[in-house]
C-alpha cells in the first residue's frame, strides 16, 4: 500500500520534517488540497495534541487549529490550565479532505478514511519521535484510531490515562536510532472528543465541560 513512509526523512527535527511534508504524495489527498498542514507549536512540548485533519481555514492558512475548532481548543486548554504556547498541535491526516463547494459556498469537510489515516501515520510517528511528549492527547475518533487502533472507542475510554500502545514503538525505534540511546516508555495517552463536536452539539455547554474535564486529566499528568 502507498503511504507517506517514502517521503519521511530520517530526522527528529520538526522543521526538517515539516519541510519534507510539503511535497508528500503518500495518498491522493495532496491533489485537491491547497497545502500540507503540518504540526505546529513547541517542538519540545510536554503535551502533543492530535486532531483529525485540517479544515477549510487551516487548508488556506497552512496551520493547524486556526479556525473555529481551534478557537474552542484554545479556550478549553486555558480553562484546563494548559498553556497552548507549551503544546505541539498536529493532525492525524495532514491534507484537507473535502467535497468541492458549489459556487461561493464553503468546501465541505469529509472524514478521512482508514486508508488516509494509515497512509499519513508515518508523519505522526515521526512527529512523536521528534517532540517526545509526556502526554499525547487524541482529539476525536480519527486521532484515537491513528494512535490507539481502529477498534478504540472514544465514548468508552475518554478521559482515561492510557499507556502508549505497542504500535507506537515505531516512534521509539526511530528515536533510538536517531539519538543512539535507549528510549523511555512512550507517552501517556488521553483521548477526548474533537473540539468541533462542541460546535455541532445541541448541548454545547455539556460537551464543552466534558472536553475541559478530560484536558484537566492531562494537566494533572503534567503536574
Ligand atoms: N479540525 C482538526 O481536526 N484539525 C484542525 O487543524 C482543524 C480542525
Ligand atoms: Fe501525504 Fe498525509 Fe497528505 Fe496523504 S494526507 S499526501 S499521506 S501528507
Amino acid at each position: 500500500v502507498r503511504t507517506a513512509a517514502d517521503h519521511v526523512p530520517d530526522s527528529t527535527d520538526v522543521a526538517e520534517l515539516r519541510a519534507a511534508a510539503k511535497t508528500c504524495q503518500g495518498c491522493d489527498l495532496y491533489r485537491d488540497a491547497t497545502q500540507t498542514v503540518f504540526g505546529a507549536g513547541d517542538p519540545h512540548a510536554r503535551v502533543m495534541l492530535v486532531g483529525e485533519q485540517p479544515g477549510d481555514v487551516e487548508d488556506r492558512r497552512g496551520e493547524p487549529f486556526v479556525g473555529p475548532a481551534g478557537g474552542v481548543l484554545e479556550r478549553a486548554l486555558a480553562d484546563a490550565d494548559i498553556d497552548r504556547r507549551h503544546t505541539y498541535v498536529t493532525n492525524a491526516v495532514k491534507h484537507f479532505k473535502f467535497t468541492p463547494a458549489e459556487r461561493g459556498k464553503r468546501r465541505l469537510h469529509k472524514t478521512p478514511g482508514q486508508t488516509e489515516i494509515v497512509a499519513c501515520r508515518p508523519w505522526l510517528v515521526a512527529e512523536l519521535a521528534a517532540v517526545r511528549p509526556l502526554v499525547l492527547v487524541c482529539l476525536g475518533a480519527t486521532a484515537a484510531k491513528a494512535v490507539l487502533g481502529p477498534e478504540f472507542r472514544v465514548s468508552r475510554q475518554r478521559g482515561q490515562v492510557l499507556p502508549a500502545p505497542g504500535a507506537l514503538a515505531e516512534a521509539e525505534d526511530r528515536e533510538r536510532s536517531a539519538a543512539g540511546s535507549s528510549a523511555g516508555a512512550g507517552p501517556a495517552v488521553v483521548a477526548t472528543i474533537h473540539p468541533s463536536a462542541v460546535l455541532r452539539a445541541r448541548d454545547r455547554d455539556d460537551m464543552y465541560a466534558g472536553l475541559v474535564d478530560d484536558l484537566r486529566v492531562v494537566a494533572r499528568e503534567l503536574a
